[in-house]
């Protein structure tokens, strides 16, 4: 797979690139290519930001702009999937997450200030997609948040083929919650890791934990 962001920040990315396990992958499953919109502007001295038509507060992320970095990149609007990180999008959830792991290819813009100009929205973007009911100060963080868990669902991410097929949200557990976790010590100040996890019987371990999910999922 393919992931392309267009940021104003590209360093920003450095941390998540090191981290299991986006690291795991890159190279492999997933080529991650990071662009500034400054590198292509057609404006002078960097400019890719104007006030807004109408006034108010702070800068729009301009739509020549953007399109001139697609065009750099893509010789025009690409065919696959263009996601515009704002807050006005589409949630994401862990089935959108499944849909965008499936893409061989995805471009993700990621504005700052007041976001984008609406036509990269509306004529660039394919989707318009926001990491939940909040807003941040600029699509970074979103970015890498969509990365993450897009790259964790690509073979080879995780370290064990049991941990990601059994989690939250999986369909092993019905989409639902995943069951308490617990390590060692089995008592500590007087709080005990339910007896069942100490017993050593898989069948009623698998048992409580599936009751213990649907308990957690229900409430
Ligand atoms: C300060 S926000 C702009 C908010 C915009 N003026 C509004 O009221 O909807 C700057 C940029 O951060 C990113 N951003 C902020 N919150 C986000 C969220 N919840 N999901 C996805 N992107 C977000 C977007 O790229 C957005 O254009």
């Amino acid at each position: 797979m393919q992931i392309d962001v267009f940021t104003l920040l590209p360093h920003a990315f450095g941390w998540l690139t090191e981290q299991r396990p986006l690291a795991a992958v890159l190279g492999r499953e997933l080529d991650l290519r990071l662009f500034s919109y400054r590198d292509t502007t057609p404006l002078r001295a960097g400019q890719v930001d104007d006030e807004p038509y109408g006034g108010g507060a702070g800068m729009v992320l301009r739509v020549d702009v953007v399109a001139t970095a697609l065009d750099a990149v893509y010789g025009s609007v690409p065919e696959h999937r263009v996601v515009a990180l704002t807050p006005q999008g589409r949630q994401l959830d862990q089935a959108l997450v499944e849909e965008l792991a499936a893409e061989e290819r995805l471009t993700l813009l990621s504005a700052r200030f007041e976001g984008f100009d609406e036509r990269i929205v509306s004529h660039l973007a394919s989707d318009a997609i926001s990491i939940g009911p909040y807003v941040l100060s600029g699509g970074e963080l979103p970015a890498m948040v969509l990365i993450d868990a897009v790259a964790r669902r690509l073979p080879g991410a995780l370290g064990s083929e049991q941990s990601g097929r059994v989690e939250s949200f999986s369909e092993e557990l019905g989409g639902g919650l995943e069951y308490p976790q617990y390590t060692r010590p089995a008592e500590y100040g007087g709080w005990r890791v339910p007896d069942v996890l100490l017993s050593g019987d898989h069948g009623r371990i698998d048992e409580w934990r599936r009751e213990q999910s649907r308990t957690r999922s229900a409430a």
